[in-house]
């Protein structure tokens, strides 16, 4: 593979907001997995499980958990679906009309078997690896994705601990998996606009590199309010 291929591949994963019905073969499911599974994990742990969510109902509820819990959040102000040609709506439901969410969980039963002390001693150090090694698994996944011709997005809210009890207790998941965060998969019905990228120039430092090759505070703030 070159470079330029890879860099293709890696540019064409976007977050996909709006899907077609049209379902996923399971063999590319299993592609996907595939791709995940060959993710470096802390200490070697392979600590995932991946639960695909097909069933209409299942996912259905599963949006109006994560719907609940986001008006929560939002202070009720309730998402509205995105309409066909309206302007973009803050709290986006596209992801509800895909076809698959797939599930990543962790099993924290790793955790203690660990030959690395810090990460059975330490909660930050064991946090940090954890999610690392999921958060690898979880991008080897949205890029084989693209690769089959899917699209995919990237479902944080179902961190929120209540979410998490409710998919798991619904799902039957055991307690001592972990719940990552949720990849819904489908068939893009839209593509999302060009985004903003820092250039790389300005992200490389090289080897003595001091404070004024960094951004200034003003310059991270305003980067962000204007993304
Ligand atoms: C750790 C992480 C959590 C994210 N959580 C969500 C989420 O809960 N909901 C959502 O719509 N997008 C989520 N995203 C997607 C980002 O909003 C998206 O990646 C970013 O806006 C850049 O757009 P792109 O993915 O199209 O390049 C998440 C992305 C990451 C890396």
């Amino acid at each position: 593979m070159t470079y330029d291929a890879f860099l293709e591949l890696v540019k064409a994963r976007r977050s996909v907001r709006r899907y077609k019905p049209d379902p996923v073969a399971d063999e590319d499911i299993e592609k996907i997995v595939e791709a995940a599974r060959w993710a470096p994990s802390g200490f070697n742990s392979q600590l995932w499980e991946f639960v695909v969510v097909r069933k209409p109902e299942l996912r259905r509820q599963i949006g109006s958990i994560i719907g609940e819990a986001r008006q929560r959040l939002f202070k009720g102000k309730a998402p509205t679906p995105n309409s066909e040609n309206g302007p973009p709506q803050k709290i986006d439901v596209g992801w509800q009309e895909a076809p698959v969410f797939m599930l990543v969980f962790g099993d924290t039963r790793v955790r203690p078997l660990s030959h690395v002390p810090p990460v059975r001693t330490d909660d930050e150090k064991w946090t940090a690896v954890f999610y690392a090694s999921l958060a690898v698994a979880f991008q080897h996944a949205a890029l084989a994705a693209v690769s089959l011709g899917l699209g995919s997005q990237w479902m944080s809210a179902v961190q929120v601990p209540d979410v998490e009890a409710k998919i798991k207790d619904m799902l039957g998941v055991p307690e001592p998996l972990k719940i990552f965060d949720m990849l819904v998969l489908g068939y893009p019905e839209a593509m999302p606009p060009e985004k903003k990228m820092r250039p790389t120039k300005e992200l490389i430092h090289f080897d003595d590199c001091g404070v004024d090759d960094f951004r200034t505070d003003e310059q991270v703030s305003m980067y962000f309010n204007n993304k």
